[in-house]
């Protein structure tokens, strides 16, 4: 059945469309699936690996595009990359403070997580310049929230906008050890300026809001930094200058990918999927708790540690959704799950109310306005607020034209929705799924009965 569901249709080699086709007599979810590599444990093996000393060996990659740009970008500066491959893949690391001056301009593509990591190296990396940009998207995010830090610590970087929009220019230096007590809870300005503080001499600190992912402060133990964390105020200090050794990393299933299968599998009715070995870092398990607030039907199975990672199967079967509120410190261990959990939101009993989240105006699109755009536009309530949405649920959806505005988790967000929705859904610009989910669509097709 799955065949005549689901259709893609290409354009000029390079865009498609998804056509989604939900037979009148409904259809259900079965099966395992295996998600590819988390995105953010991903960026950070090849970082690493890329400026310690030795050799890493990472399986599991995510073959997303976003790596591939972080992969690149290194490549351009001296670390040795072998082809990207999920099963192994080598790095030989040239070892802090080494970078070659790159010939040509870093292109981080769509990714924020490259952009904004590399710059903390970039920046304290003395005696080279640099110059790094990205794709239109990329372009127009804030770049303010890692550069100011930066320039704290005695940082050059010039760009539009006083230096907060890419393209950057960045003459290294030997930067001064700060204290930066970080407006947002951000993993992403914390791991730029902790990396900074990798070459800095002196402890550089960290204090941030409400703890925001720790997987870089994971992986810097363990490649051999000097780390310590007070979860008071939580805060992580590193000592520099360091010294990382090569490790071998293994990469466990992104929860930010599995999170489409469980949402899938909760709202459509007579599912039963099982999510194999997808990473449950407690920074990362907000959209686990969310459901279960919603009352969806998720166990964890076969829970294990895969090299300093928390891991599990994840088995969920449908059920009935009720509206809940989602609001403050849960928000940064969700933060790219709300587009999905918008979905459930609409298949749900009564009101969702999402809070505090005005970050998703500056990811890869403004994703509260879109989200509530391209899911009104199916028939679903949803009322934009200027740090979250109002979800009315329980209203039926019907297959129209949505657009991805080349948001990878609007693209994949928007198909889940198209199976609850009668006749027919086109998700225009559907390609924007691999940058993180390259096979989504195949492995959507391959558990549609
Ligand atoms: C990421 C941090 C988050 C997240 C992004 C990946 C990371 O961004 O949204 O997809 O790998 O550090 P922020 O740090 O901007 O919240």
């Amino acid at each position: 059945m799955s065949a005549s569901v689901i259709t893609v249709e290409t354009q000029e080699n390079v865009s498609y469309k998804l056509i989604i086709q939900r037979p009148p007599s409904g259809l259900s979810l079965q099966g395992r699936i295996r998600v590819p590599g988390d995105k953010s444990i991903s960026h950070r093996a090849l970082m690493l690996g890329a400026i310690a000393e030795g050799e890493t060996q990472i399986q599991g990659l995510l073959l997303g595009e976003d790596p591939r740009s972080t992969a690149s970008c290194f490549r351009a500066m001296g670390a040795e990359i072998s082809e990207l491959n999920t099963d192994f893949v080598r790095v030989k690391g040239i070892g802090l403070g080494n970078f070659l001056e790159p010939v040509d301009v870093l292109n981080a593509g769509n990714s924020g997580t490259t952009l904004r990591l590399m710059l903390g190296l970039l920046a304290s990396h003395p005696g080279r310049f640099f110059t790094v940009t990205g794709d239109s998207s990329l372009r127009s995010r804030p770049m303010s929230r890692v550069v100011k830090p930066l320039q704290q610590m005695g940082a050059q970087i010039w760009g539009r906008n006083g230096g907060s929009l890419a393209p950057l220019a960045i003459q290294g230096q030997a930067l001064t050890p700060i204290h930066y007590h970080s407006p947002i809870a951000s993993a992403q300005v914390k791991s730029c300026i902790l990396l900074a503080g990798l070459l800095t001499e002196g402890q550089t600190t960290v204090t941030e809001p409400a703890l925001s992912r720790d997987h870089s402060e994971r992986m810097f133990r363990a490649f051999g930094a000097e780390l310590s964390i007070d979860p008071e105020t939580n805060g992580v200090t590193v000592t520099g200058p360091a010294k990382l050794y090569g490790q071998s990393v293994i990469v466990p299933g992104d929860i930010s990918s599995a999170a489409f299968w469980l949402v899938a599998g909760a709202i459509v009715p007579g599912s039963d999927l099982v999510i194999e070995n997808v990473g449950i870092n407690p920074t990362r398990t907000g959209i686990l708790e969310a459901l279960a607030l919603m009352g969806a039907d998720i166990q964890r199975e076969n829970e294990r540690e895969v090299a300093g990672e928390p891991v599990a199967d994840l088995r969920v079967r449908s059920s009935r959704l009720r509206g809940c509120t989602i609001a403050g410190d849960i928000i940064p261990r969700l933060i790219d799950e709300i587009p999905i959990l918008a979905v459930a939101a609409v298949f749900a009993e009564g009101t969702t109310i999402i809070r505090d989240a005005q970050e998703l105006r500056v990811k890869e699109s403004d994703r509260i306005a879109v989200m509530a755009q391209q899911l009104n536009n199916m028939g679903a309530n949803i009322t934009e607020l200027p740090d979250g949405m109002e979800i009315t649920g329980g209203t039926s959806l019907v297959g129209t034209d949505v657009d991805s505005h080349t948001d990878h988790r609007i693209a994949m967000s928007l198909a889940i929705a198209a199976l609850n929705a009668t006749g027919i859904t086109t998700v225009n610009r559907a390609e924007a799924a691999a940058i993180s989910y390259p096979n989504f669509f195949e492995s959507l097709t391959g558990i549609i009965k």
